[in-house]
């Protein structure tokens, strides 16, 4: 029998509020309005609600109620429920993909708390679009700052982990997630108000079908699962610190509608924000670091409106990258029977080091993988291909080997009622492979 975790969520709705915290992140505020931006708008908004909805929740509560099952990090949740198998493995690739993903999430996260501390000294104010796109590059490809930023971050993410689940994760997120929802309205009221924003709030969620075309479906497919961080551990690892009193079933849709919502709001203070100032609907980096400060900046109160913007970014990445390192710490420290200090503090180092040639990727020597920078090209391994590739392994898992029976027994376990299941058997046992299926192949043969 492989280790136990002793350690316990303090109540519901710090559990709520910590993973919407792993689900809410840059993944909301920055990657969702630029897809939206990029696919043409209100049908990919309609697609990703859908895609929520079939595949995303009933995948999040497969995930929980594995980590319930025996209390145990991803590794030996999987290994446990089957034993002797190989299954294990995938808890393996689930913890290296999450390090992966820390390991880059650290540097762009090291990027805001830069932003935020230049706006605090006024040092984004009164900059054209020319010249903030060279604060963004002199931050990014100078390698002295690029490294202190990520070191900073990583730092930040290290001394919450450190605190443990109850007194670190949980009364950090506790904090962090109503702020960071007061933030978010703060923002939305300020757009909204401005001339000519709500022809962006109409071109937002107004769905042309015409738009609504194969890669977008695929495209929105792989946002929910880079949201709500399946396939990576974080779900399991989150869910095998409940209680078996807890309703997953229900926490699942709190957890759901709360990243959902925050996509959302963060679409309608984007994509508004770019209409008012007449500026083309584009993503990428530069819609974080170039547009959004310049467009904040021209506003009345600009100066504040930055500040809260980017604060409102690092509390949003911050409460996300403390789930990815929350899964390295559950597997090191239950198998090495470390102390959560030391396990969290060796995480943290080997993943700092692992993430500076990302964080040097921008500079001039940056490394090059297949003509992408380096930062780029880990993104794009995991988000592309590990994250489906862990998600298909656990949802297969959880549906055929360890069994939708006894799975649903686990979520009925402090659940006042789950009408859906019958639902959710579908869902998991062909639905969602079906479509990660189709993905995984999309991808790897470069249709998508
Ligand atoms: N969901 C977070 C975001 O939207 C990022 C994140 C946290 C994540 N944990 C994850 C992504 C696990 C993939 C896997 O920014």
């Amino acid at each position: 029998m492989a280790p136990q975790s002793t350690e316990r969520w303090g109540s519901r709705l710090g559990f709520v509020l910590a993973t919407a915290g792993s689900a809410i992140g840059l993944g909301n505020i920055w990657r969702f309005p630029s897809m939206a931006a990029a696919n043409g708008g209100g049908g990919f908004v309609l697609i990703y609600v859908l895609i929520i909805l079939l595949v995303g929740v009933p995948a999040m509560m497969a995930e929980l109620a594995l980590g319930r099952r025996g209390h145990s990090n991803p590794v030996d949740a999987f290994g446990d429920a089957q034993p002797g198998g190989r299954w294990q493995w995938a808890g393996v690739l689930a913890m290296v993909a999450s390090g992966l993903i820390l390991s880059y999430y650290s540097v762009v996260g090291g990027w805001v708390l830069a932003y935020l501390t230049r706006s605090l000294r006024g040092g984004l104010a009164g900059l054209d679009a020319v010249g903030l796109a060279a604060v963004f590059d002199a931050q990014v490809s100078e390698p002295g700052a690029a490294v202190w930023w990520h070191a900073v971050f990583m730092l930040l993410t290290f001394a919450v982990v450190a605190g443990g689940v109850k007194d670190g994760i949980e009364r950090w997120s506790k904090v962090l997630m109503p702020g960071l929802v007061v933030l978010l309205l703060v923002l939305l009221l300020r757009v909204l108000t401005l001339e000519g924003a709500m022809a962006g709030a109409i071109w937002f969620l107004t769905p042309r079908w015409a738009d609504v075309t194969w890669p977008v479906v695929i495209q929105a497919t792989g946002q929910v699962f880079f949201s709500f961080g399946l396939g990576m551990g974080v779900l399991i690892t989150y869910g095998s610190y409940l209680n078996r009193s807890e309703d997953i079933p229900r926490a699942a849709v709190y957890v759901a509608a709360a990243d959902t919502g925050v996509a959302l709001t963060a679409g309608l203070i984007v994509i508004p924000a770019l209409f008012a100032f007449g500026l083309p609907v584009q993503g990428g980096p530069g819609l974080l670091f170039v547009t959004m400060p310049g467009l904040l900046a021209r506003m009345p109160l600009g100066a504040v409106a930055t500040f809260l913007f980017f604060l409102m970014v690092a509390t949003a990445a911050l409460t996300s990258s403390v789930s990815l390192l929350e899964v390295v710490v559950a597997v090191a420290g239950q198998r090495l029977r470390w102390p959560r200090l030391r396990t969290a503090a060796a995480a943290a180092a080997v993943l700092l080091v692992l993430g500076i040639p990302s964080a040097l990727a921008q500079t001039e020597r940056g490394w090059q993988i297949a003509g992408r920078d380096f930062l780029s090209a880990v993104d794009s391994l995991t988000s592309d291909l590990l994250l489906p590739v862990g998600g298909l392994l656990t949802i297969l898992f959880v549906g055929w080997v360890w069994g939708a029976g006894p799975a649903l027994a686990e979520l009925r376990t402090g659940s006042r009622g789950f009408r859906t299941a019958p639902l959710w058997v579908f869902s998991v046992r062909l639905v969602i492979p079906a479509a990660l299926g189709v993905i995984l192949v999309t991808r790897l043969l470069g249709l998508g």
